[in-house]
């Protein structure tokens, strides 16, 4: 059961459909994490934006890596401020769309009022949560930027690949544990992402959740090693109908 309330602009479009059972610990410990992440951004978002001018080309790269043609549907996962929109209308064009979710309502409002001011006609953004968002109809292309603990939670990549249609394009960026000698400076890694995320483990491979439900697997180290860049494409078997017309709310 979805425990946040949805968007204006989600009323009437979000369309529940069976979700994976999770365990009753497992969805504890979901919860676990998402309130430990929520409380954080509460406190990070008004300072958010400036935070991230550093790392502004790998949101490029991550952007570009998608490919994305005129006309296409992407999803941004966990958007955050919305700090990826304007790249993303760009690529799609006016033919496209964008859609957006966080579950984070200080850091969301900060897109919903990007979104505000830039009016772009072809942007949805949701307040919701990874592990049960929806869509009426499959994207082209995800987008996950810096969105450690959603890569880390089995049951939200399975959400979300299911929104995608065969074949569609995956990028991802984010922050992981130097290798080799550099190692010596992970503490500090695991310092620097614990300030942002719920579930700050897994910094060696976080990525190894979703590359195993990707094909055409790519991944190229930035920032010496503490960042990564990485595309994949969501194969058939992944894309499960989830729109059931019948019971949206
Ligand atoms: C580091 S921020 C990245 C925001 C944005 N993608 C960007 O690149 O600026 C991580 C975001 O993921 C969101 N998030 C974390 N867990 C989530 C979940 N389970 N469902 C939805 N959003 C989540 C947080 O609220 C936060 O806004």
């Amino acid at each position: 059961m979805n425990t946040l309330e949805p968007s204006d602009a989600c009323a009437g479009v979000r369309l529940p459909g069976a979700l994976a059972p999770r365990s009753a610990a497992t969805q504890r410990r979901e919860e676990q994490i998402r309130g430990v992440s929520i409380g954080k951004y509460e406190k990070r978002a008004a300072r958010y934006d400036r935070t991230c001018s550093r790392t502004w080309t790998i949101r490029e790269r991550a952007v570009e890596a998608l490919g994305l043609r005129p006309g296409d549907h992407v999803l941004d996962v966990g958007c955050g401020t919305g700090l990826s929109l304007a790249l993303l209308v760009q690529a799609v064009g006016p033919t496209g769309r964008v859609s957006g979710f966080d579950q984070s309502p200080a850091m969301l409002a900060q897109a919903r009022e990007r979104l505000a001011q830039a009016g772009w006609p072809n942007v949805q953004l949701w307040l919701d949560i990874a592990q049960e968002f929806r869509l009426p109809d499959p994207v082209d292309a995800l987008l996950f930027h810096y969105t450690h603990d959603i890569l880390r939670s089995p049951s939200a990549l399975e959400q979300l690949l299911s929104l995608a249609r065969p074949g569609a394009r995956v990028a991802i960026a984010g922050i992981k544990y130097f290798p080799g000698l550099l190692g010596v400076l992970n503490p500090w890694v695991y310092l620097k992402n614990l300030g942002y995320n719920g579930a700050p483990a897994g910094l060696r491979t976080p990525w190894d959740r979703i590359s195993a439900r990707l094909t055409d697997w790519q991944l190229a180290e930035t920032q010496w090693g503490m960042g990564y860049i990485a595309t994949g494409r969501v194969p058939a078997p992944a894309h499960r109908a989830r729109v059931d017309t019948s019971t949206g709310t």
